[in-house]
């Protein structure tokens, strides 16, 4: 597998796939600019193929090629991972055609199936590779991330399968429609600093209410992680468990009375709603 750009996100997928023993560390090359930068990942993941860029990458495999496809002795890839700046897709692209790998999974926030397909056509008659496209969120660095893919007009089920694996390696993936990949960045791209603002809420109201900084965050970071690990547990609906928790004339009710006169629930409505348009309009332009 041919992986453009070592950066977080391209560190964070060879991580979890090597991790997951998707694959071994010698099957993946990582083709990035920074020549610190592919030092830096080959030595943190042994077997690490490193390259400059795509040819050196194709080059430097005849001899002795990674566990991928070799026709007529010369290597090519089963696919590629596009994880570079969304402002770099295009020249990735430009560099992938001549490679002519059978499928390609982008990462790149915003870049559209169609645009990737066009930039990944190249003159001659082979055929182009399946585009699969994905919207993933920060906490894949830690391999707790969710992402949703779409697929492009020629990715079939195998293509998706493919990328839905590489993406598992750093947590949980859906199939959407590319047409609700606005909707996903809205809810769970955006979603981490809506979790992380929450968070900031509940370490100052704690310092307010008397608590020393570091005891408050503790205790709100702990609240967050184990709330939300009780919802994916039990998988109990939210309301539900919300409500085991509030006893008549108790704390948490006259602390949620708070919350819903504040207009909370409809402040995320909004914010996801917000988040989608944004989406939407950066996507279009
Ligand atoms: N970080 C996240 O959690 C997250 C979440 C959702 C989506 N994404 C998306 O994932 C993509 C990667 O994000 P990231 O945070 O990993 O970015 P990053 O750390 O900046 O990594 C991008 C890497 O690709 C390199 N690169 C640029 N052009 C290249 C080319 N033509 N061929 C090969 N490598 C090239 C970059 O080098 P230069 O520095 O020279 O450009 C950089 O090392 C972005 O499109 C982003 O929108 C990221």
């Amino acid at each position: 597998m041919l992986l453009l750009g070592g950066g977080k996100m391209g560190e964070a997928l060879v991580g979890g796939l090597v991790a997951q023993a998707w694959s071994h560390a010698k099957a993946i090359t990582v083709v990035e600019p920074y020549e610190s930068r592919r030092k830096d990942l080959a030595s943190r993941y042994p077997g690490l193929r490193v390259a400059a860029n795509v040819g050196e990458a194709i080059d430097g495999a005849t001899d002795g090629a990674p566990d991928g496809a070799a026709l007529d002795g010369a290597w090519r890839p089963d696919g590629a991972v596009i994880a570079v700046k969304p402002a770099d897709v295009r020249a990735a692209c430009r560099d992938l055609a001549s490679v002519r790998v059978p499928r390609v999974l982008s990462i790149a926030a915003g870049v559209t199936t169609k645009s990737i397909e066009s930039w990944l056509a190249d003159d001659g008659d082979a055929p182009s590779p399946a585009v699969v496209r994905a919207m993933p969120n920060t906490p894949s660095l830690i391999g707790a991330g969710a992402a949703a893919i779409a697929g492009g007009t020629s990715a079939g089920n195998d293509d998706l399968a493919w990328a839905a694996a590489i993406l598992e390696a750093v947590g949980t993936v859906v199939t959407v429609s590319e047409a609700a990949l606005d909707a996903v960045t809205g809810l769970s791209g955006s979603g981490p600093a809506y979790v992380f603002l929450v968070a900031e809420a509940l370490i100052d109201a704690g310092v307010l209410v008397g608590l020393t900084r570091p005891v408050a965050r503790q205790l709100a970071v702990q609240t967050l992680l184990g709330s939300a690990r009780l919802l994916d547990e039990t998988g109990e609906e939210p309301s539900s468990l919300r409500a085991s928790v509030t006893s008549p004339g108790g704390t948490t009710a006259a602390g949620l009375r708070a919350l819903e006169s504040a207009g909370v629930r409809s402040a995320i409505l909004d914010a996801v709603a917000a988040a989608t348009e944004r989406a939407r309009q950066l996507g279009s332009q």
